[in-house]
């Protein structure tokens, strides 16, 4: 079987993690055809680190070499980038998730081109559960977020209601809402519930809180729904990136669980 041809935009914590894989893991499945980011050092040093030989390229470049796009850029971009690989008939895994709510046309535009979105789990576990009781009804879908205070440092949220996270004593919910307005207010921390939405109920009919401490040393997820099947509640705990406290390891190693469903032949799990 001929190799996929990849391409990686965004050269951060989760693009390196994605890239080291692909040299150690993937080789015999997976070409890395080249990298894009808009700090042209971010790309020079991904490649240096993992020791690929692969050219860093614009975007338009990039799209038209490879046959699967990997964002791990920016929600803000996410949909343009998504929407572009799409237009050429190239398939993508969406990091940056919240930055496709309310973009339907995107979804629509793959199923015309024949080229598939594919989005990863990111940091939490329990989507295969809620995706199977999806089948029948469900009543509601909850996601708990817990985070110590600099994981929601800058958050458009956080500045507009003035929130002094330095200030904060014991447990506090900082937010309560839909994944739609979670997703606006956190557009860099809760990609999470961006996915669990459009995977369940949808972004206005799935709740989100967002709780914090000083005493909180990591970030967990918490997924509880209720329906037909039952109740399901799924709880991951998960340990930071190194290089960006505000992702968590697992996101960047879904992308490469999600790259190996991309190029494997058996499916396991739903
Ligand atoms: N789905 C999930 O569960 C999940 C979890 C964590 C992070 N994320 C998202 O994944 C993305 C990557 O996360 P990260 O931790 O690697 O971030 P990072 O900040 O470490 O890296 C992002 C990289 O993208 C580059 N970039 C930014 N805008 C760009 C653009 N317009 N074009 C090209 N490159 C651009 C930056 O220069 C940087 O090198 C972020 O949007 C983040 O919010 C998703």
């Amino acid at each position: 079987m001929a190799k996929i041809k990849a391409g990686i935009i965004g050269c951060g914590a989760i693009g390196r993690v994605i890239a080291g894989a692909v040299k150690k893991d993937l080789s015999g499945v997976v070409e890395l055809v080249g990298v894009s980011d808009i700090d042209v050092k971010k790309a020079e040093g991904l490649l240096a680190d993992t020791n690929i030989k692969a050219s860093i390229l614009g975007r338009g470049e990039l799209i038209a070499k490879c046959d699967l796009l990997i964002e791990a850029a920016s929600g803000e971009v996410s949909h343009e980038i998504a929407d572009e690989a799409l237009e050429a008939g190239k398939d993508i895994i969406v990091m940056s998730t919240g930055g496709l709510l309310g973009k339907p046309d995107l979804f629509k535009k793959a199923g015309l081109k024949g080229a598939k979105i594919y989005l990863p789990s990111g940091a939490v576990s329990g989507l295969d559960g809620v995706k199977s009781a999806m089948a029948a009804g469900v009543d509601s879908v909850t996601l708990t977020t817990r985070k110590p205070p600099k994981g929601l440092d800058g958050a458009p949220y956080i500045i507009e209601k003035k929130i002094d996270l330095g200030s904060l004593k014991g447990e506090t919910v900082i937010f309560d809402g839909t994944a739609e307005e979670a997703v606006k207010g956190f557009p860099k921390n809760v990609n999470v519930s961006a996915t669990l939405s459009l995977c369940g109920l949808g972004p206005a009919r799935t709740r989100v809180r967002i709780i914090t401490s000083p005493d909180f040393k990591s970030n967990s997820h918490e997924i509880e729904v209720k329906g037909d099947f039952g109740q399901l509640k799924a709880v991951t705990q998960n340990v930071p990136m190194p290089t960006n406290p505000k992702t968590s390891y697992l996101a960047a190693l879904s992308a490469i669980a999600t790259l190996r469903n991309a190029v494997s032949s058996a499916l396991i799990g739903n």
